[in-house]
């Protein structure tokens, strides 16, 4: 399914595909998007929506962000005008560092506000936060933005050196897809087997015991979230896999559900795509990558 992203962001095209699985995000290119003045991420984020609908003629699916950075000892700012306040990167995280020169409070949250227009012109929301700390120097290469000097809470590195597929597990924006993705009525769940993040954890079981056809994708590949490894069977054969990442999508409506299980062996990351019908028989299977180890 394509949906049109309402942002001149590549980075957030890149993440967004990469968190909601099943779409495929194209970013709307226009030199005129309306000017981020509302008072709210979320204002914004419509604002930005319906003017998407609009350009894109009405009947597509719409997909707008707005996010920021919110730090406590600066009462909250930049917040809802983080992408105001300097120039992305390098003067941004200067002006940060300088505002908080020499003060020891140095708490801080990243923001993300996801709305999505379906064809019809519904809306759906999500929102996510990420807790954490401004550095004293920027540090890391990957991420955009903040991300060299926001140090998320309960590490020790900053976004920028925990790298992108760390993001794609923990970020605002990765949250923000999952309460999308649930309010779409879609079970997405990243980092469900190995991950820690109580969210997948809960989400993962209310998946597998909601409804007979996922109670039987259940049975098919059993999960015990946050556990490694964990046990999976293709075809009556019993795998080991070490998940790092586990998606799951579901659309009711709909007769097919995208089990993905990636298998790390080594250094490398293997995907499979498994195509379920609702009575829980697979349809089809695409594999990305080598096999998974058979033991
Ligand atoms: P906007 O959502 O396009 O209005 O931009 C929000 C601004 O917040 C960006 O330009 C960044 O400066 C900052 N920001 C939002 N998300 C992130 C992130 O994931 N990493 C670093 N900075 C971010």
């Amino acid at each position: 399914m394509k949906a049109w992203l309402c942002s001149r962001n590549a980075h957030k095209a890149r993440e967004l595909e990469r968190l909601l699985p099943g779409f495929a995000i194209e970013p709307l290119s226009a030199d005129d998007y309306p000017p981020e003045t509302g008072e709210t991420y979320y204002a914004n984020a419509r604002a930005k929506a319906d003017f998407g609908r609009e350009r894109s003629g009405g009947r597509e699916w719409v997909l707008a962000e707005d996010s920021g950075i919110e730090v406590s000892a600066l009462g909250g700012r930049p917040g809802v005008e983080s992408a105001r306040y300097a120039p992305e990167g390098a003067p941004a995280i200067e002006k940060l560092l300088g505002e908080l020169d020499g003060v020891r409070d140095r708490e801080a949250r990243y923001v993300s506000e996801l709305v999505l227009l379906t064809p019809d012109g519904e809306e759906l929301r999500g929102t996510g936060t990420l807790e954490g700390r401004i550095a004293e120097e920027p540090r890391g290469r990957e991420g955009f933005g903040y991300d060299p000097v926001f140090v998320p809470e309960g590490e020790t590195r900053t976004v920028a050196e925990l790298g992108d597929d760390w993001k794609e597990r923990h970020s605002h924006r990765a949250r923000a897809a999952r309460a999308l993705a649930a309010a779409l009525g879609v079970a997405v769940v990243l980092a469900g087997c190995g991950g820690t993040d109580p969210t997948s954890k809960r989400v993962l079981r209310a998946f597998f015991s909601g409804g007979r056809a996922a109670r039987s994708l259940g049975q098919r590949f059993p999960h015990d979230p946050g556990t490694l490894p964990c046990t999976v069977y293709v075809k009556g054969v019993k795998l080991q896999a070490s998940c790092s990442t586990d998606i799951s999508l579901v659309r009711p409506a709909r007769a097919v559900v995208t089990l993905t299980e990636a298998w790390n062996h080594g250094a490398t990351a293997h995907t499979w795509f498994f195509f379920i019908r609702r009575d829980g028989t697979v349809q089809s299977v695409i594999q990305e990558g080598a096999p998974a180890p058979r033991t």
